[in-house]
């Protein structure tokens, strides 16, 4: 599945989404260029699970821990400074019992990282980015036919491919 997202509105739109459609526990790797949205996508669905203070970007922390409405915890990861995988072990990371894992950067803690249930690419598209949703698992693969039926209905996000609603449309 792919999904246009001409603002930072549609990223955060696409947050919410995930959001609501997630199971848990769910682990999601977020590939992406340096600025391709990453972060936004993060802390709009961090928001959307009941996060209300602030949500740091953990670039240098590599990794800021939350706890969500009703008793889970999520995990919010940035490896891009990372020297190895091998880096991961000192944060204890399995121990944190996290429901929701959002990793950035994932492809720099490869081999130390549980395998994901939905991968998300971002990408630079003209002023806006275009996300591809790929499934890791059984469990990833249920969501994104919830995630589909969502997004049908939200006139924020727009799937590639449908058209958009169109100043002549009645
Ligand atoms: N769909 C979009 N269209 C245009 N701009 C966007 C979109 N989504 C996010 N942005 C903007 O892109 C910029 C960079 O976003 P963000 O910090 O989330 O990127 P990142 O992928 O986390 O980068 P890094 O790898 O450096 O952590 C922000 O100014 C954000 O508002
Ligand atoms: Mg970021």
């Amino acid at each position: 599945m792919r999904m246009q997202l001409p603002d930072a509105g549609a990223t955060e739109a696409m947050g919410g989404a995930l959001a609501s459609t997630q199971p848990s526990p769910a682990i999601v790797h977020l590939h992406g260029d340096l600025g391709a949205g990453k972060s936004t996508l993060a802390r709009a669905w961090l928001r959307a699970l009941g996060v209300t203070g602030a949500i740091r970007s953990p670039t240098y922390t590599l990794a800021e821990h939350y706890p969500l409405r009703g008793g889970a915890k999520a995990l919010h990861l940035d490896l891009y400074r990372i020297a190895g995988a091998g880096e991961l072990e000192f944060l204890a990371l399995d121990d944190a019992g996290a429901d929701l894992w959002l990793v950035e950067w994932p492809e720099r803690g490869q081999g130390a990282l549980p395998s994901p249930d939905l991968r998300i690419d971002l990408a630079v598209d003209g002023p806006g980015r275009l996300a591809t949703f790929l499934p890791g698992s059984p469990s990833g693969e249920a969501w994104l036919s919830r995630m589909s039926k969502t997004v049908a209905c939200d006139p924020l996000l727009t799937p590639t491919g449908r058209k958009g609603p169109q100043p002549t449309d009645p």
